[in-house]
């Protein structure tokens, strides 16, 4: 099966992919979590996406292509996948399109007051990657990792700014992707505002 997890920053995608590839045996593939890897480690790639990031603007269309494409080629996605993240804009879909068939669009909806109120309080795991919500979905030791003891830290573009220039960004060029999926009859819509087990159980149930 090879899904495409799209909505908005906050509306769960991260949280939601973790729990349903482990389910369905297949890699989740979030350029997120790829670009902030790449940006710790100082790569090339994480050198030039770190500006862009920090101030909720997409990277260039032609990096993200290529990321893609070396990913899914190998192996471990042969039986399939779950993007997250990608594609964000047309160009990016027309790409995926010509690399990979899709069997599935699966459309988080959340209000922006929602999605505010998820960033603002989101901390993450420094070394696993892990999400957690001060209010929603806390840790059991506070600022500890329940997974790995790792650090949990603010992303730089969980930032007010930031997170308001993301929801802008993505109404701008993320959101004609919805019409885009719909028209080729492969998109699905699931309320992603309501408790986390509640939108797992839709979303397994709608694959
Ligand atoms: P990326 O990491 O993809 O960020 P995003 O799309 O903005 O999404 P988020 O990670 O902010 O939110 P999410 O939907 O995953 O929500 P989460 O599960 O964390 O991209 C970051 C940047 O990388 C981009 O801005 C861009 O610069 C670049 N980039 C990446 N891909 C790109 C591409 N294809 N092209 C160009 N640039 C690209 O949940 C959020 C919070 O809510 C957490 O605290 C969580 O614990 C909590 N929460 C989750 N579900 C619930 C629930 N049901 N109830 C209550 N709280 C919940």
């Amino acid at each position: 099966m090879r899904i495409i997890l799209l909505g908005p920053p906050g509306a769960g995608k991260g949280t939601q992919s973790r729990t349903i590839t482990k389910k369905l045996g297949i890699p989740h593939i979030s350029t997120g979590d790829i670009l902030r890897q790449a940006s710790s480690q100082k790569t090339p790639l994480g050198l030039k996406a770190k500006n862009y990031m920090d101030r909720g603007h997409l990277v260039p269309d032609d990096l993200m292509i290529n990321l893609i494409k070396e990913r899914i080629k190998r192996e471990d996605c042969k039986k399939g996948f779950l993007l997250d993240g990608f594609p964000r804009t047309i160009p990016q879909a027309e790409a995926l399109e010509k690399i990979s068939h899709i069997d599935k669009v699966i459309k988080l909806r959340i209000e922006s007051e929602v999605a505010v109120e998820r960033l603002s309080g989101r901390r993450t795991c420094k070394d696993c990657g892990a999400m957690y919500h001060v209010i929603y979905i806390s840790p059991k030791r506070e600022g500890i990792c329940d997974k790995c003891g790792g650090e949990l830290i603010i992303r730089e573009d969980d930032r007010k700014e930031a997170i308001l220039e993301r929801l802008e960004v993505y109404r701008e060029e993320t959101r004609p992707l919805i019409k885009y999926y719909e028209k080729k009859g492969l998109l699905v819509i699931i309320d992603g505002g309501r408790a986390k087990q509640e939108v797992t159980g839709d979303l397994l149930a709608s694959i």
